[in-house]
């Protein structure tokens, strides 16, 4: 890919950009009031609740809350990436996006750029022999015994390496320098006399996409029972096993929003169970499923089915696929265990015995929180005082990877259910708890993250949410300000995600004094905050301008005053306000103990 946007640039475009037109173009609007109206393109309805906001630059759905910039539309709308979209908009104004490179980066693109349509036309290539080589009839009917129908062998482009050390080489390995670019993406290996041949000899070919759809590498499967079974591409300039996932592109296709997605362990687990039906079905690459494979799925839905063998490889296995998640876990995200019936595998399964009872399957799959608890459960016998304190001890640390958030009290709670501890204790546990790591510069998150999920919008989360809230939200009306503020260490002590959010915007506000309402939504745009922010911003002003900023230095020196009041009135608010059908048990036990704790420190500010 060509290099970075200057952020300088973006902001230059959403400045002369309108949104009003932009949306117009696409989505015919009303105008109603100061505002332009629409029904909204992202969820069925039949009276508009999509509205445009020609002063503040940016769009927002009552109804299922997509709200975003003139970029964001366009990303969602159009189902652009980040640097397309910024393509797009500065297309339709007449301006050229330039672009910042060093030079190695430079050269590291021009080897990459070509090797995805070497790739493309290696795939091709292994798909031809497939339909039209002599010795065709072998893998065909190894596919065909397996159940695959020619659709999905379509689908997922599969392709056959006929018998022979050469026939790609010769095919595509025309000159010396595409010899050295094949031998760069894979395809080629070289001994140590230095002869060259093919990598993929006759074997079953399935070409490996990555999210975007580029074809980087591909996996073989030998036709018989031969060693080794499987064997995929080298790491590559293009392939790097422990970000890429085979059948997350075509999950994508086949959903326009994903709400789910599977980590099965093969390319025939991932063929079988789309081909079924379960078209969001996606397999590492040979390795275990890491944090990035993770952040890559969750960054486009909320739900992660992880399917493990019920053997004790796969219990193993799902252990360390539990320690990768638990970073990751923010506030709306879900992971869920499958353990299958051993000596079966996904794909025997789901041929076996459909696809309903597949699905269901996966809808009873263990919670993480369950899943967590019952395996470190496996060896203590929790009934007893000692075996509760080592739960706890157990737990402690793992709870710990969990990043700061609503999910990780919830889950000292329930560890505090499981060993009788009070919440009090846990709640000093929570905040003794070292930091978890502090995520990178936020600055390029809008160019990477994608929009979660859309919840509709329970009622109380209309107007903002106590005092942190209604901080952010003058503040995203009057920016500036941020300049006026006296001292304000001491949010810290506030603790949960809105302080932080608060914190991380008067922090940008200090550096880029100048930003406006529509480049902060931009910064965070696609992101959980993001999210929060179109919300906050969509409100109508009920403060004459005048009278904003003296709210505003009010309500932050009420927030600095007792900044530990606002946690626990915080969760409450954030927990009442969630849709109850989406609450878990456990969270009803939470939302229970935040509201005594509630109770029992205002009937204490009572008495003072
Ligand atoms: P499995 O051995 O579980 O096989 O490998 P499978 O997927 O059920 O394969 P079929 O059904 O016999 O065709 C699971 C995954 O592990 C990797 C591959 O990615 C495979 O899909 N693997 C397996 C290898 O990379 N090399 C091997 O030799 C075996
Ligand atoms: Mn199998």
């Amino acid at each position: 890919m060509a290099g970075l946007i200057p952020q300088s640039f973006i902001d230059d475009l959403l400045d002369r950009a309108d949104i009003v037109d932009v949306v117009d173009r696409r989505v015919k609007l009303k105008k109603s009031g100061k505002n332009y109206m629409a029904c909204c393109p992202f969820h069925q309805e039949k009276s508009p609740s999509f509205s445009v906001n020609p002063e503040k630059q940016f769009y927002y759905c009552f109804g299922c809350g997509a709200g975003g910039n003139a970029l964001g539309f366009l990303m969602d709308y159009e189902n652009l990436d980040f640097p397309a979209a910024v393509e797009s908009l500065a297309d339709s104004l007449g301006m050229k996006v330039p672009r910042e490179e060093s030079p190695d980066r430079r050269d590291r693109d021009e080897g990459q750029r070509d090797l995805y349509p070497l790739l493309e036309q290696a795939a091709r290539f292994y798909q031809r022999q497939l339909r039209e080589h002599p010795a065709k009839a072998v893998a065909v009917d190894y596919l065909k015994g397996r159940g695959l129908t020619g659709e999905i062998a379509k689908q997922f482009d599969l392709g056959f390496a006929p018998p022979g050390w050469d026939n790609l080489l010769k095919a595509l390995g025309t000159t010396p320098e595409r010899i050295e670019q094949l031998k760069l993406g894979g395809m080629l290996v070289e001994n140590e006399s230095g002869r060259v041949y093919d990598r993929f000899r006759e074997r079953v070919v399935f070409p490996i996409r990555d999210a975007r759809g580029r074809i980087i590498g591909f996996g073989g499967r030998v036709l018989g029972d031969d060693k080794p079974k499987y064997l995929n591409s080298p790491e590559t300039p293009v392939f790097q096993k422990g970000r890429e996932l085979y059948g997350l592109y075509q999950a994508k296709q086949a959903n326009r929003q994903l709400e789910r997605v599977v980590i099965v362990e093969g390319y025939m687990d991932v063929i079988a169970l789309t081909q079924l039906g379960i078209s969001y079905a996606t397999a590492t690459l040979g390795t275990a499923t890491g944090q990035p494979h993770l952040e890559k799925i969750y960054r486009l839905c909320p739900e992660v089915v992880f399917c493990f063998d019920g053997d004790a490889a796969g219990r193993q296995a799902a252990r360390r696929a539990l320690e990768s998640a638990l970073p990751v876990m923010q506030d709306g995200r879900q992971a869920r265990f499958l353990f299958l019936p051993e000596g079966e595998d996904p794909d025997t399964l789901i041929r076996a015995k459909g696809a309903d009872y597949f699905r269901a399957q996966l809808d009873a799959a263990l919670p993480l929180e369950d899943f967590l608890f019952e395996a470190l459960s496996e060896s203590i016998d929790t009934n007893t005082l000692d075996g509760k304190a080592r739960l706890s001890k157990l737990a402690a640390p793992l709870l710990n990877k969990l990043p700061a958030g609503v999910y990780r009290e919830l889950m000292y709670t329930a560890l505090a259910e499981r060993t009788g501890m009070q919440v009090d204790t846990l709640t000093r546990l929570v905040d003794q708890a070292p930091p978890p790591p502090a995520e990178p510069a936020s600055e390029s998150r809008a160019a990477t993250q994608r929009p979660r999920q859309r919840e509709p919008i329970a009622l109380s989360q209309q107007g903002p949410n106590g005092l942190v809230q209604t901080a952010i939200f003058l503040l995203l009306h009057q920016p500036a300000m941020a300049q006026n503020l006296p001292e304000t260490t001491g949010l810290e002590a506030i603790g949960g995600d809105d302080a932080a959010l608060l914190i991380e915007l008067l922090e940008l506000l200090r550096r880029r004094p100048e930003s406006t309402t529509h480049m902060l939504l931009g910064h965070w745009y696609g992101t959980p905050e993001g999210e929060l922010l179109n919300r906050l911003a969509s409100q109508e002003r009920l403060i004459p301008n005048a009278g904003i900023e003296q709210e505003f230095a009010d309500t932050m020196a009420k927030l600095l005053k007792h900044p530990e009041r606002q946690s626990f009135e915080a969760r409450v608010d954030k927990l009442r306000s969630r849709n109850y059908a989406d609450i878990s048990d456990v969270e009803k036990l939470e939302i229970l103990q935040a509201l005594r704790e509630k109770q029992r420190r205002d009937s204490e500010r009572s008495r003072n």
